[in-house]
């Protein structure tokens, strides 16, 4: 394909270091939450907000990290164990909403991410 034709993506836009900044910006309001801050594991923040950002590095067109040490997402699988009902959702939105606002990316990726926030978040819902 030509070059001209090509599709940059947000990771062309905003690189390692956007979603480093973002998911810290996010991750750093997660343990004084009082709804999300218990549903994690206390002693791996550092962690999970690695393994959260890895994953938006592979699924916004970087390096595969995230797929060669976790394997496929499954993410509604692997957040069953966690009880996620529309407060819930509304609040990890909410928080991430903030630590976009927080990050200040370009707009076309701000826009891409909050929506698919939004709307992944809402596919995670499993309980009542
Ligand atoms: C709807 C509200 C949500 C809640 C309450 C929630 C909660 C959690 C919790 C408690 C974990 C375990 C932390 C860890 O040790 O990794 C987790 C993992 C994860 N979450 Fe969420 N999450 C939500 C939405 C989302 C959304 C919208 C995404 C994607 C954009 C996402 C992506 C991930 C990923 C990639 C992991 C790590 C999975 C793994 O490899 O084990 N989560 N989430």
């Amino acid at each position: 394909m030509p070059d001209s034709l090509q599709q940059i993506s947000i990771y062309d836009l905003i690189g390692e270091e956007g979603f480093t900044r973002l998911i810290r910006a996010f991750y750093r309001q997660v343990p004084g939450d009082d709804i999300l801050g218990p549903m994690y594991p206390p002693e791996d923040f550092p962690g999970a907000e690695q393994r959260l950002r890895d994953f938006l590095i592979f699924r916004f067109g970087g390096p595969q990290r995230y797929i060669e040490q976790r394997g496929h997402p499954r993410l509604r699988m692997r957040h069953n164990p966690f009880a996620i009902n529309q407060q819930a959702r509304d609040r990890w939105v909410q928080l991430m909403d903030t630590a976009l606002t927080e990050a200040a990316l370009p707009k076309p990726a701000d826009d891409a991410l909050r929506e698919f926030f939004h709307d992944t978040a809402t596919f995670m819902i499993n309980r009542p």
